[in-house]
């Protein structure tokens, strides 16, 4: 707030228009005009002063938005996405050569590093970070009986309709018989004709057997639990966790790779003795929380902090917070935009019986709010289940009430990697006007290609220096050697594809023994010696360093 100051100095009076400013927690006074000698010119300064101040400043604020505008990610529909992952070498239809298989996809040369990049990272954070956490990797094609009784094989079905106007095969939940219409083209579905359609696909083991491939990983968890308990030494709390494939004859797979028959899955079965507390701080992150209640109330999701939701009793329980705080972090922390996640708590009818509270990690694609991550409560269901069955004691003995008991799974944290892949793409992909090319901002963590090397120009010197960086650089990432096309083509090259470090060799080079490195989303270079460039490199990938503090910025 600006104020008018009286000073005097001799028998003079001078007048003067003064700010207080906070800065680092001590407040400072700063000068900010002089206003003359009388009190009446004084203030009329001021006010002339202070609108050319309110001018200048709205003049400031509408750059930096504009600036900002055109940092933000470009929207586009999921078509758009798909043409685009397959025109760069990302996702191909399954077969395209034979005119595509519903619901198969393929990963590129980009998309494959990209996918394992994404299960890397999601491996890291959850397992090899955590001392609570150990992995498995169990069989596609399973026994018969774990699909009995995980209660798959009688009831992992969907209602099938067909639209009496276009004809197309729909989905839909038992509860909107008689009630929806087809969200193709709004036509009357064929409630008559409904039929049930088991998801599971069957296939045949040796001559007679028939089996199923596996419709989720969890299951090959909760048959491990006992191994993995004993033969790992964990101690409760503890987690088991499995990337993997997994398979569902989805009747109407539909948005690129939203819904695919063939997918992967990365989920955790988180095991407690029952009625135990969460252990963990509940890191402090606010998101969009849409609760049951206001589902059934209609009203708007609201934007909170996960422990006031815990505090105020939306989440039931704190490991269901802690766990749903940690999933967001997890794609906040590799660059995507929190603005587009919300959590969605089930409603009532949509609750399993053996489940107490069940949320979503939801996310806004091109095609609506749609369940990213389920994160739910399962109980001693799926153990009870499967001693049941196989006739073996689950139980573990409790050192605290010295009993057997079978533990409950608090939270089941379940992803599905295509759907990841996809919040990557679109939170990354950008088109910058003034480039006039698409800029994807992938977190350098999980972008495809780490660096591109270039010589500046075709030059044998220049060529020599390039395929050494090259060869050297590609024993610890994926880069590329490119020398061909104008040195601005192949930067746009490597902005659509999302390499964030471009490294240049030019005349420089060769006296200095230093390169430039370009970083994909300012554009800006630095020069950093030959010598240290690996090091360099490390930091800037996993963001332990500020570009502009990684070497000698080029002006
Ligand atoms: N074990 C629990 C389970 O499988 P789910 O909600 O059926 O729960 C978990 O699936 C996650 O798997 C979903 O949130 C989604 O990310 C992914 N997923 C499920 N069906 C999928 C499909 N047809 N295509 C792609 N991803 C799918």
């Amino acid at each position: 707030m600006a104020f008018i100051v009286k000073k005097k100095i001799g028998e003079k009076e001078y007048y003067y228009l003064n700010e207080n400013k906070r800065t680092n927690g001590k407040v400072k006074t700063k000068t900010l005009a002089y206003l003359g000698k009388t009190k009446k010119e004084a203030e009329k300064r001021a006010k002339e002063f202070l609108k050319k101040m309110k001018k200048e400043k709205f003049i400031e604020e509408k750059r930096e938005f504009k600036e900002k505008i055109k940092d933000l990610p470009t929207e586009i529909s999921v078509e758009d996405m798909a043409i685009f992952c397959k025109r760069k070498g990302f996702v191909y239809q399954s077969a395209d050569i034979y005119g595509g298989f519903a619901g198969f996809w393929d990963f590129g040369h980009l998309g494959v590093e990209l996918k394992n990049n994404i299960k890397k990272e999601w491996w890291k954070f959850h397992v090899w970070q955590r001392k609570d956490i150990e992995g498995i990797d169990g069989s596609i094609i399973t026994h018969p009986l774990v699909w009995k009784a995980s209660g798959h094989l009688d009831s992992f079905a969907d209602i099938f309709v067909t639209c009496k106007k276009c004809k197309k095969p729909e989905k839909i939940d038992k509860k909107d018989l008689g009630k929806v219409k087809c969200p193709e083209c709004g036509g009357e579905f064929d409630f008559g004709g409904a039929k049930e359609f088991k998801l599971m696909f069957k296939t045949g083991v040796g001559e007679k057997d028939e089996a199923y491939l596996r419709p989720e990983t969890a299951q090959l968890i909760f048959t491990n639990f006992k191994f993995v308990y004993e033969n790992a030494r964990m101690k409760f709390p503890f987690g088991i966790a499995q990337i993997g494939k997994a398979f569902r004859n989805e009747i109407a797979p539909r948005d690129f790779l939203f819904r695919c028959r063939e997918f992967e899955q990365m989920e955790i079965e988180y095991f407690i003795i029952p009625d135990s507390n969460c252990i963990y701080k509940i890191p402090n992150i606010e998101i969009s929380v849409f609760s049951a209640e206001a589902q059934e109330k209609n009203e708007a999701p609201r934007k909170m902090k996960i422990l006031d939701a815990l505090k105020k009793g939306i989440i039931k329980k704190d490991w269901h917070a802690y766990w749903l705080a940690t999933e967001f972090s997890w794609f906040v922390n590799l660059g995507a935009n929190p603005n587009n996640f919300r959590i969605r708590q089930h409603k009532k009818d949509e609750l399993a019986h053996y489940s107490s509270d069940c949320w979503d990690l939801e996310y806004k694609f091109p095609f609506g709010w749609k369940e990213l991550e389920g994160i739910a409560d399962r109980s001693d269901y799926d153990l009870s289940q499967h001693q049941k069955f196989s006739k073996k004691d689950l139980t573990i003995y409790d050192e605290n009430s010295k009993k057997k008991i079978l533990p409950h799974v608090i939270c089941e944290p379940s992803l599905g990697v295509e759907r990841a892949f996809l919040v990557f793409m679109f939170d990354s992909y950008h088109y910058n006007k003034e480039r006039e090319n698409i800029v994807l901002k992938l977190h350098p963590k999980i972008a495809p290609i780490k660096a591109a090397i270039f010589p500046i120009v075709k030059r044998k010197d220049f060529e020599k220096l390039g395929s050494e960086i090259f060869n050297d650089l590609k024993q610890e990432w994926n880069v590329i050697y490119d020398e061909s096309g104008s040195i601005g083509r192949r930067y746009a090259r490597n902005d659509e594809i999302g390499t964030p470090y471009c490294i240049t060799i030019d005349e420089e080079s060769l006296k200095n023994n230093d390169v430039t490195v370009r970083d994909r989303d300012t554009k800006k270079q630095i020069r950093v010696k030959i010598s240290g460039l690996k090091d360099v490199l490390k930091k800037l990938i996993n963001q332990e360093i500020e570009f502009e503090k990684a070497g000698r910025l080029v002006k």
